[in-house]
């Protein structure tokens, strides 16, 4: 592949779970692949573990809740690539799930949003002006049904708030770029063997990327701003 051609793809929280899964499957589809985690070591076994799969991957440290790691990163990527093409904001935590919005501790709402909603924020912030340069971007939104406000429940209120905000965040941002060729969409992956899904849940890793990476490549004719799970529309 003439290397000018080949679409570069940045994954948050990609050292095990969806995000590396994601990695696969984008490296697979030939894309040079950045995998990042907030853990050096474990971030680095993983790339290099798909590299052996044959994919194009590097590493690159990013804790998502560090403007310092935010920034370090963003100057990379500008000098080593001059862009990136695919951003997918999936790192999140689920903390406090079995607590009641009335006496969850604050800090742990605190944290949530600071992973699942500040991080993609930032993210943003600094490279959509990058794709704004190129005329060509794909950011994905790794959320969650939970994040619905047609369907709220009372556990998880961190997780559920900052999910319902990084939906906020999909249509401003789509707006924002409305003019470019970037397509904002967020992705329900639905209920995923990870960790943060458990060993009973209904879907595979492979499953729960599906939706992810077709957001990721999509044409320059897909759909922007909207909420996606198996590729169709789910209510916000
Ligand atoms: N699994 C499900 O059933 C399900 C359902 C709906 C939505 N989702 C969404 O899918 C996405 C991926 O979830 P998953 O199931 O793969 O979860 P997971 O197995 O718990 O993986 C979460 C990943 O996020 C990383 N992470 C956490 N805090 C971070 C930070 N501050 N900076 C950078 N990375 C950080 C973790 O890194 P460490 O290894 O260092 O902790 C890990 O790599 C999330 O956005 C989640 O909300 C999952």
């Amino acid at each position: 592949m003439d290397e000018s051609q080949r679409k570069i793809a940045l994954v948050t929280g990609a050292n095990r779970g969806i995000g590396y899964e994601v990695c696969r499957q984008l490296a697979r589809s030939g894309m040079q692949v950045i995998l990042t985690s907030r853990d050096a070591a474990k971030g680095e076994r993983a790339a290099e573990s798909l590299r052996r799969e044959g994919g194009q991957l590097e590493y690159h440290l990013l804790d998502v809740t560090e403007a310092k790691h935010i920034e370090q990163l963003r100057q990379w990527m500008a000098e080593r690539y001059g862009r990136l093409d695919v951003l997918v904001n999936n790192a999140a935590v689920l903390l406090g799930e079995d607590q009641s919005v009335l006496n969850v501790p604050i800090d742990v709402v605190r944290t949530t949003m600071e992973v699942n909603f500040y991080g993609p924020l930032n993210l943003c912030r600094a490279f959509v002006p990058m794709m704004k340069k190129t005329g060509y971007g794909r950011v994905v939104n790794v959320s969650s049904e939970m994040g619905s406000l047609a369907g709220m429940g009372s556990d998880s209120a961190g997780y559920r708030a900052s999910k319902a905000a990084l939906n906020a965040l999909t249509r401003i941002v789509a707006s924002e770029v409305r003019a470019y060729n970037i397509k904002v969409n967020s992705a329900c992956p639905g209920w995923v063997r990870s960790q943060m899904g458990g060993p009973h849940a209904s879907r595979s890793l492979e499953q729960g990327a599906a939706t992810i990476v077709w957001l990721a490549t999509l044409p320059n004719d897909g759909p922007s701003g909207g909420f996606y799970r198996d590729q169709k529309i789910v209510p916000w």
